[in-house]
């Protein structure tokens, strides 16, 4: 089993507030980076860590891996590339650089610092054991509406649907894919004009089969303040 990891970290982090890019931002002293960059790089499985930074962040994202010891982690190489406008961009351009004997590719948001290795290690044997696209995700605890927007902040939005929450998953990463797959419909995308919120939502796009694996509470994703605050206590947690 020979998997890569592309990580997108080249986002602005804007929900989260003012402050440095969210990859760089410090979660017990430690940038939220390293802590995704280490949490792969301790997968057996993971041998080479994509990590994509923002445009004019290259070096320093470089300089960072080194000073807290990633490069070099275990057996994982790691390698540092700029990023794009958008999520999905930003991940295709990781991609570009995985060799072709790389079986198993990873896409792990690096603004999900404390994804449990037990998590990446069920995502790529997934693949590994013949799934095209695998997805961990967890139930909800809330039921879920499908309202019609207003556009207007605050004005009532009309109700149009309760799904079947018994039925719905929050999906994490990493999300896992056999890497061919992976790159065809990263490629029909751009051609297309497509945008999709996550990697699995482009192969069901192309009606490829996407299955889901359990994910774990601690791989929520670090998106505004109060994620920062529960982030520093399963660390503080972890730590004690
Ligand atoms: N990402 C990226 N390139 C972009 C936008 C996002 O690599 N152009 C990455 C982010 O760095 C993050 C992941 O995609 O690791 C998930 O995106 P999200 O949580 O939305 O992060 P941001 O886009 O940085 O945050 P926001 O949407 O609040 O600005
Ligand atoms: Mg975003």
């Amino acid at each position: 089993l020979n998997a890569a990891a592309v990580v997108p970290a080249a986002g602005r982090g804007e929900r989260l507030g003012p402050g440095a890019p969210k990859a760089l931002r410090e979660l017990g002293g430690v940038p939220l980076l390293v802590h995704a960059v280490r949490a792969l790089a301790r997968s057996r499985a993971v041998t080479l860590v994509v990590v994509v930074a923002p445009v004019d962040g290259v070096a320093q994202v470089r300089q960072l891996l080194d000073d807290y010891g990633v490069d070099g982690h275990d057996s994982a190489r790691i390698a540092v590339v700029p990023g794009g406008a958008t999520r999905q961009e930003s991940v295709r351009l990781g991609l570009a650089v995985i060799p072709e004997d790389v079986d198993v590719v990873l896409v792990h948001d690096a603004a999900r610092p404390l994804v449990p290795v037990d998590v990446v290690d069920a995502v790529a044997r997934a693949v590994a054991d013949g799934a095209e696209a695998v997805v961990p995700a967890v139930p909800l605890a809330d039921t879920v509406k499908q309202v019609r927007p207003t556009g207007v902040p605050g004005r009532p939005e009309p109700v149009v649907a309760t799904p079947d929450r018994s039925t719905l998953r929050a999906v994490q990463t990493p999300q896992g894919f056999r890497r061919e797959v992976l790159l065809r419909v990263h490629e029909k995308a751009l051609n297309d004009g497509i945008e999709a919120t996550d990697d699995a939502g482009l192969v069901e796009r192309y009606a490829g089969s996407v299955v889901v694996v359990p994910g774990h509470e601690e791989a929520f994703k670090v998106t505004r303040p109060l994620d920062l605050v529960l982030a520093e206590a399963v660390l503080a947690r972890r730590r004690a």
